[in-house]
């Protein structure tokens, strides 16, 4: 399956693409975490990017939808992909769409994650990443680690994302809003969108978006 994951900054998507990409078999790709890791390893990509996510603006598409489509087209992402965070805006989603195209592809579903705005922000206040590898995520009450500062996973320090400010997140609910919901229409006109709502438990949140895209786990 080729799936795109929408919603707002600290809607879940990383937490449930975890699942989702397990449960389908798919890799999950999420633009968020390749940014991240290209940051820590220190690449020119990383110095790019860096400035825009810590203030919570988006990356330019410039350098975004060159690192997606890389990503893409890699050995792994040819038979489906889980996409956590791209496209996030109608240039992004034209891009994905005319890459798909040239290879006779299309996406299968675009699953939106609904959730109010005052959970997005105590999700966001209390997460926690893995150092080794940001697709683990924690989070300090609803989901906390058994060691506290310890990821469960791998045994890699826990931290918190430098754009997970209060002023940083407000800025990225900004960009969410004016540029990144437009592409749901943009997607509802192909009849592509699932929404699921994003509350309760996590394992919950898993069930309904497997049973929205048709698959019972
Ligand atoms: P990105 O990394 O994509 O961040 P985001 O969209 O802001 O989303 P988050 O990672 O904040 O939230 P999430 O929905 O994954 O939630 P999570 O699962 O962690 O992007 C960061 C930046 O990179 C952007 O601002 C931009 O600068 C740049 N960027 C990335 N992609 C780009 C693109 N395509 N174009 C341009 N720029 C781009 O969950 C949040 C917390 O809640 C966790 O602590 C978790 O444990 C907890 N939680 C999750 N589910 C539940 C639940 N059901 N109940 C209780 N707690 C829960
Ligand atoms: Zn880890």
């Amino acid at each position: 399956m080729r799936i795109v994951l929408v919603g707002p900054p600290g809607a879940g998507k990383g937490t449930q693409a975890q699942y989702l990409a397990k449960n389908l078999s798919i890799p999950h790709i999420s633009t968020g975490d390749l940014f991240r890791a290209n940051i820590s390893q220190g690449t020119p990509l990383g110095k790019q990017a860096q400035e825009y996510m810590n203030a919570g603006r988006l990356v330019p598409d410039e350098v975004t939808v060159g690192m997606a489509e890389d990503r893409l087209s890699q050995p792994d992402a040819q038979h489906g992909f889980l996409l956590d965070g791209f496209p996030r805006n109608i240039g992004q989603a034209e891009a994905l769409t005319s890459f798909l195209s040239e290879k006779g592809l299309t996406l299968d579903a675009v699953l939106d994650l609904e959730v109010p705005e005052e959970e997005v922000v105590k999700r966001i206040a209390g997460r926690r990443l893995c150092r080794k590898d940001g697709a683990h995520v924690f989070h300090v009450e609803y989901n906390p680690p058994r060691t506290e500062g310890v990821c469960d996973i791998c045994g890699g320090e826990l931290y918190q994302r430098d754009d997970d400010t209060e002023e940083a997140v407000r800025v990225r609910l900004d960009e969410y809003h004016t540029k990144t919901e437009p592409i749901i229409d943009y997607y509802k006109a192909q009849d592509l969108v699932v929404t699921i709502s994003a509350l309760g438990g996590v394992q919950e949140v898993t069930e309904r978006a497997m049973n929205a895209l048709g698959r019972t786990e």
